[in-house]
């Protein structure tokens, strides 16, 4: 049954929609290519995501909609934005926006940023999967991290196996190289992945040039402002095995309580989906406690483990 490619009728759709809506993942044909999809509101379906594609780091994922009414409750659009929506969507046009307050859509998604990429698919099986599911979904391109995209149902097969519960099979994909990623979280659009839709396209609607990421542009971006991830304010301890009682404290498996400021188990089961689902809202709240450091008690290296560890290790790094 696992990985199993069935044609996409109204039939596998409508059980694709169950399956989504249940936690499990569900590989489908966009435009562009085929995306891993999973329920962008449940953090451990997104964490599943993350082991299927065998990413060492949390990079963040697109959130598929049905359109604009479904995108501004997960983000922010500006006029800027609303008009590239209205020229580009349904379509391969992703646009980078800040997240809004009380979006449902897991931290994961973002990879703890403050922002989050939507896109509203412009292919008949997406759009009826989402129908079916009720969920934004969130989904990669369906390949292994550091493979090429996937074009056809067999690829997806092929390349991640048994990682998804159903493949959706809508036959090759028509454009076959992915969406254009633009970030509108500051004042200047800037192109963060060239993609299906021309920078002459978006340029046209925009009435300006598009920065690029590396800062080529009228009004350069500060380097690496694109990049930066949410870093806690306090500081963290790796692999601590010990703490002390104004230390806040990221647990993982069956650590026994002894007196901290605030005490969170991504884990007590030991289950990294799980510990990875909690990771960011937990490193939020810990910073939040007003802690001068966070301990992190060791977790395992296998499987999503090099991801949370390596999520960490950058969080721990000193900085400016
Ligand atoms: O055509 C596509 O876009 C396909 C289909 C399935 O929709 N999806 C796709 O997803 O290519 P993925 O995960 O392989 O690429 C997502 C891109 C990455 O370059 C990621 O860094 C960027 O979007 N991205 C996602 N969220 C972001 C965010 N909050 N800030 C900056 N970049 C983001
Ligand atoms: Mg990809």
């Amino acid at each position: 049954m696992q990985g199993r490619i069935v044609p996409a009728n109204a039939e596998w759709i409508a059980e694709a929609g169950q399956m989504i809506r249940s936690g499990a993942l569900v590989a489908f044909p966009t435009e562009t290519v085929y995306g891993l999809g999973a329920d962008a509101t449940n953090g451990e379906a997104v964490a599943r995501v993350f082991e299927a594609k065998n990413r060492p780091t949390f990079n963040p994922l697109i959130v598929h909609v049905l359109g604009l009414e479904q995108a501004i409750i997960i983000g922010t659009f500006s006029p800027v934005a609303r008009r590239l929506t209205e020229a580009f969507w349904p379509g391969p046009l992703t646009l980078v926006v800040p997240r809004t307050a009380n979006s449902e859509v897991s931290d994961l998604v973002s990879a703890g940023l403050p922002t989050v990429a939507l896109r509203s698919p412009d292919h008949p099986v997406a759009r009826a999967l989402l129908a079916e599911a009720q969920r934004p979904l969130a989904a990669p391109s369906a390949n292994r991290s550091g493979h090429v995209s996937a074009t056809r149902a067999e690829h997806v097969a092929a390349d991640l196996g048994g990682k998804a519960a159903l493949i959706l099979d809508g036959g090759p994909t028509t454009l076959g190289l992915e969406s254009t990623v633009i970030s509108l979280v500051d004042d200047t659009p800037v192109l963060l992945r060239p993609g299906a839709v021309t920078v002459e396209a978006i340029e046209e609607v925009l009435g300006t040039r598009l920065a690029r990421e590396d800062g080529s542009t009228d009004r350069p971006m500060s380097p690496g402002q694109l990049q930066s991830h949410y870093a806690p304010r306090a500081g963290l301890r790796l692999d601590a095995y010990d703490w002390g009682p104004d230390e806040a404290v990221l647990a993982f498996g069956g650590i026994a309580g002894k007196p901290a400021r605030t005490f969170i188990n991504l884990s007590p089961s030991g289950d990294l989906v799980e510990a990875a689902a909690n990771l960011f809202s937990a490193l939020r709240t810990l910073d939040a406690s007003g802690a001068s450091t966070i301990a992190a008690t060791p977790i395992p290296r296998h499987g999503l483990g090099e991801a949370i560890n390596d999520r960490l290790k950058r969080a721990a790094a000193p900085r400016e």
